[in-house]
Formats: structure tokens, C-alpha cells, sequence
């Protein structure tokens, strides 16, 4: 497995592959990986030919007051799981390779980026498309692999993949979950035991949300207040927001109607956690 810090070098490997004709599967990442990582890893294998994996914390996501500084790093490790995962190349750039002095260009949209954590992370979704459109550019891939656990992010990158014309397949991969429910996260690492255990308000959040739709609820209103009630049963949970929209363009529903994204945020003490479903509706 080679490891590159710079674009120069991941340009002249994955070059070299093109003309042998093989498919490159990208991953991008922030690291501290989990089995949610190791699973796009593992799709990406069985996928393509050769198998990229990017290892970078996103300043340009993260706002003023959020956990950039304390964001769990361990590279060492991080390589341990790509190459058990059978990756062939993993690139991780300092941020001067991927940001150089007079960066002025981004890439943004007008919709999908308003909604969920939009509201609260305003020019989070303006980092994630500039980092992995640089990304797409640099590991020209053939298919990415994003997981579901970031549903909006997956229907953003989707959206500008297609507006932007990149020939490259998005695909979405399930959410992994621990055995009681809490989805696998780097940030599960913040979590006092307490908190942990606190944590699982989400999931069963969503749980209760799916009882309600599986028994003919089909009022959006009426969802959303049961997985707030829910969410204000557990003291050490504060909600960001529990909504329901329309999953291809991620604007509001009223109705429970074709492909939905049930999506929540809560901060469990200091730590931000997210956890959704998408649920197909006749
Ligand atoms: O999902 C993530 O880990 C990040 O948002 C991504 C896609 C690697 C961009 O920095």
C-alpha cells in the first residue's frame, strides 16, 4: 500500500493505472476510521481494480467554534485498517498541499445545503463540495463511496455530481451501527460512558418514527413531534433538529410521500451526533 502526501504523486499512480485500463474506487475520509469506513472500503474493493482512500481533517468544514483542534486523529492506525482493507493507495495531504497561499475558490449550490445541518453548520456543505470536488479532480475515480450516516452530504455530492456533469458513480452505503442501535461515528470517541449510554436516544428515536410509519402515519408533523418527545425524555440530550424532507433535493415535506430522509441532530453534553433512516413510501 503507498502512502502520499502530495497530489503530484497520487496524479502520477493512479496515471499509471488508468493506462493499464484498471477502475479506481475512492473513499474519501476524514480518519479515525470505523467500521462504517471499513464497509465503503470493503464496497470499493469488490467494486474496482484499484482502491484509493484519502485521509484528511477538512478545515474548510468545520466553523469557527467547532471541533477542528480536537478532532480525533491516529494515522498509524488509520493505515493499519486500509491495509487490512485491501486499499492500494492512501493519500494524506497537509493542508498547505490541499489549501496553498491565495486559495480563493469554492465550490457551493443554492439548494439541498439550507435544510438539517445546513441551519446550524452554514458553510459546512461549501467545505464538503471544495474538498471532494479537489478530491474527484485529483483521484479522477471512477466510482466514490459515501456512507448514508451523512445522508445530506451523499444527496449534496450527489446533486453536484450531476450538475456539474463529473463522470464519476456516487455510491451510498448503509449506515453500521453498534449492537444497540448508536451509529458508528469517530466523534462516539467525545462520549463519557454516561453519554454513550445517553446516545442511544437517537436510534430510538428513529425507531419510534419508523413504529409510527409502519403503523400508516403519513403526517410529517405528527412524526416529528413524537421524535422530539422522545429526544426530551433523555436529560443529557439537547435536540439541533428531528425533520423529515424529500430526499433527492432535502427541502421540508408534509407528507410522507416516495423517498424520505428521517434525519436528526442532537448534542449529547458538548458532542454533535447525527443519526437518520430513508424510508420509501407508496
Ligand atoms: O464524510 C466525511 O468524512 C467528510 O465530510 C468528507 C466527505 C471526507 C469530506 O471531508
Amino acid at each position: 500500500m503507498k502512502i502520499c502526501e502530495t497530489i503530484e504523486e497520487v496524479r502520477g499512480i493512479v496515471g499509471e493505472w488508468k493506462k493499464e485500463g484498471k477502475s479506481v474506487g475512492f473513499v474519501p475520509t476524514m480518519g479515525y476510521l470505523h467500521e462504517g469506513h471499513q464497509s465503503l472500503m470493503e464496497a470499493a474493493r469488490r467494486e474496482n481494480d484499484r482502491v484509493v482512500v484519502s485521509i484528511f481533517v477538512n478545515p474548510m468544514q468545520f466553523g469557527p467554534t467547532e471541533d477542528l483542534d480536537s478532532y480525533p486523529r491516529d494515522l498509524e492506525r488509520d493505515c493499519g485498517v486500509c491495509r487490512t482493507a485491501g486499499v492500494d493507495l492512501v493519500f494524506h495531504p497537509q493542508p498547505e498541499e490541499m489549501y496553498p497561499d491565495g486559495f480563493c475558490s469554492y465550490a457551493d449550490m443554492n439548494g439541498l445545503t439550507g435544510e438539517l445541518c445546513g441551519r446550524t453548520r452554514p458553510t459546512h456543505f461549501r467545505g464538503v463540495q471544495t474538498v471532494v470536488l479537489k478530491l474527484f479532480h485529483i483521484v479522477t475515480p471512477d466510482r466514490a463511496y459515501f456512507g448514508q450516516k451523512d445522508a445530506q452530504q451523499l444527496a449534496v455530492i450527489r446533486r453536484m455530481v450531476r450538475d456539474l456533469n463529473l463522470d464519476i458513480e456516487i455510491c451510498g452505503c448503509p449506515i453500521v451501527r453498534e449492537p444497540d442501535g448508536l451509529a458508528k461515528s469517530s466523534r462516539n470517541t467525545y462520549l463519557s460512558p454516561e453519554e454513550r449510554q445517553a446516545a442511544l436516544i437517537l436510534s430510538k428515536s428513529l425507531a419510534e418514527a419508523a413504529r409510527l410509519i409502519d403503523g400508516g402515519e403519513r403526517d410529517a408533523g405528527a412524526i416529528r413531534k413524537k421524535m422530539r418527545e422522545k429526544i426530551a425524555e433523555e436529560p443529557l440530550a439537547r435536540l439541533d433538529y428531528a425533520d423529515i424532507v424529500r430526499f433527492s433535493d432535502i427541502t421540508p415535506v408534509d407528507r410522507l410521500e416516495g423517498e424520505v430522509l428521517v434525519a436528526l441532530a442532537v448534542y449529547i453534553g458538548k458532542t454533535r451526533l447525527i443519526d437518520n433512516m430513508i424510508v420509501t413510501v407508496e
